[in-house]
């Protein structure tokens, strides 16, 4: 009988962001606030903002941020007491967050994959509607050819996979500034595995 032991649940999400603590600033959130410049007190959202560390580097360059993230024991350690007050924090999933406030920047770092497929495109769409003219979108998405996708113990469904037509589909109507494309084994927390990440930047015409 296949194990559907869920893996992604919240004790799952609490570990993974206990171990966040001292990581760099991930490059996706780097480069899109250096397109986006600063903040001026414009509204970001931050996707399944985990223990917050792009979410802190958002409110440092100004943003106010609505941070959405369900594994709330462990979320948004990372944003230091100073930078509070431009912070909201939605403990949610995305899909029960809907709809999201309208933002000059949406970020969505490794979170939109481990939205189930039945969930998947009221978000996307909610995602679309949040973006205002000009607005920026940097995501990450998870390909058929990650080691997750053909995992048995992953109940069907659970996680959403893209190709790259899909991802390119998604992003339809939008200026793709950068769509990278990562088709390899790589590290995890805990060990390696075979992933297969698109990560885009996009903005939406003013
Ligand atoms: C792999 S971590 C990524 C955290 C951070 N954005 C980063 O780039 O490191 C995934 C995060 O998404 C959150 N998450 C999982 N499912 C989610 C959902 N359906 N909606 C919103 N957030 C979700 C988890 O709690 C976790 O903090």
């Amino acid at each position: 009988m296949t194990d559907h032991t869920p893996r992604f649940d919240l004790a799952h999400w609490n570990a993974y962001n206990t171990v966040q603590g001292t990581r760099p600033v991930r490059a996706l959130c780097q480069r899109v606030l250096a397109l986006a410049g600063p903040g001026t007190r414009r509204i970001a959202v931050d996707l399944g903002a985990g223990a917050g560390i792009e979410t802190a580097a958002m409110l440092t360059a100004g943003w106010r941020v609505t941070a959405i993230e369900p594994a709330a024991d462990t979320a948004l350690t990372a944003v230091p007491d100073s930078d509070r007050p431009a912070l909201a924090h939605r403990p949610s999933f995305v899909q029960d967050a809907l709809p999201l406030p309208h933002a000059d920047l949406v970020h969505a770092s490794y979170a939109l994959p481990f939205v189930p497929v039945a969930d998947f495109d009221r978000v996307w769409k909610a995602v679309r509607e949040a973006l205002l003219p000009g607005g920026y979108l940097a995501v990450t998405l998870f390909g058929p050819n990650d080691a997750w996708a053909q995992d048995p113990s992953i109940a069907p469904g659970r996680l959403t996979f893209h190709s790259r037509a899909d991802v390119e589909r998604l992003l339809d109507g939008l200026d793709v500034v950068d769509l990278d494309e990562k088709d390899r084994e790589d590290r995890t927390t805990r060990g390696t595995k075979h992933w297969h990440v698109f990560e885009a930047i996009a903005r939406r015409a003013k």
